[in-house]
């Protein structure tokens, strides 16, 4: 079984510094305690503005060599107003999210952005996190992932969408929305299978990795990440509560 993947996506969350260190720190303790082999690696996606804190913290500590830097979000441009590709890279950022849902539903950013944006991680060299999912789940959503693919990655190589990661985040089941409720493993896996034959027939790829995201805590984590085919889990609102984080891990350092 290979190497489970935890994303914290922390969103605008923690409050304060001193929180996001206190997660950090009890996560380093804890993969201190571990005294067997890692089967799982870990990448923070904090907000731009404890980018440069966490970054130190992760070169600092034992997380070095478990957990990595990631953004939630990228300029187009490298030289652009917002936080740009090259600042990213320099702080250590390894890892971006693109597409996430709520910068798409919430604001705007339709799937030409995304796809510019997807472009400016792959020219900085990140490994771009791409979130795919459908608004609802009715007659047809399998259209609508179809239609969200192929926006989202085109005018790509085959060779740049092999350096993707997917993950599949279904809109309904993100905690922020009202009513979400998470999936479950058996309806995630149809998708993943429908959105890995797309990539399939289209850029004759058969190994991304995928992640499921929305909703996962604790108590439904293991019923996700012992499926073999979901790769490992893009997480929110429980990946800023320390003890939670880290019973996440714990699942996955024994799957
Ligand atoms: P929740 O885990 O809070 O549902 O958030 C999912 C998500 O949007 C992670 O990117």
């Amino acid at each position: 079984m290979s190497k489970k993947l935890i994303i914290a996506n922390w969103k605008n969350y923690p409050e304060s510094l001193a929180q996001a260190q206190e997660i950090l720190e009890f996560t380093n303790d804890y993969l201190e305690s571990l005294s067997e082999k890692k089967e799982f690696s870990l990448v923070f996606c904090p907000p731009f503005v404890f980018t440069e804190e966490v970054s130190k913290i992760l070169k600092t500590s034992h997380l070095e060599h478990e957990a990595f830097l990631g953004a939630q979000d990228i300029a187009i441009e490298d030289k652009a107003l917002e936080v740009s590709g090259p600042m990213l890279t320099k702080l250590g950022v390894g890892y971006v999210i693109i597409g996430h849902s709520e910068r798409r539903w919430k604001l705007g950013e339709s799937d030409k952005v995304v796809n510019q944006k997807l472009k400016s991680a792959l020219r900085n060299t990140m490994v771009p996190i791409v979130c795919i999912g459908e608004k609802t789940r009715d007659a047809g959503f399998k259209q609508f992932l179809e239609n969200q693919i192929l926006k989202t990655f085109e005018g790509l190589t085959a060779d740049e969408v092999g350096r993707c990661i997917v993950a599949y985040e279904p809109v309904w089941a993100i905690s922020t929305n009202p009513n979400s409720r998470p999936d479950t493993p058996s309806s995630a896996l149809e998708s993943i299978s429908y959105i890995r034959d797309i990539l399939n027939t289209k850029y004759n790829i058969l190994d991304t990795q995928f992640l499921y995201g929305g909703s996962v805590n604790s108590k439904n984590a293991e019923s996700f990440l012992k499926e073999k085919e979901i790769d490992g889990v893009l997480v929110g609102g429980a990946s800023v509560n320390k003890e939670e984080f880290v019973k996440i891990i714990d699942i996955a350092s024994k799957i």
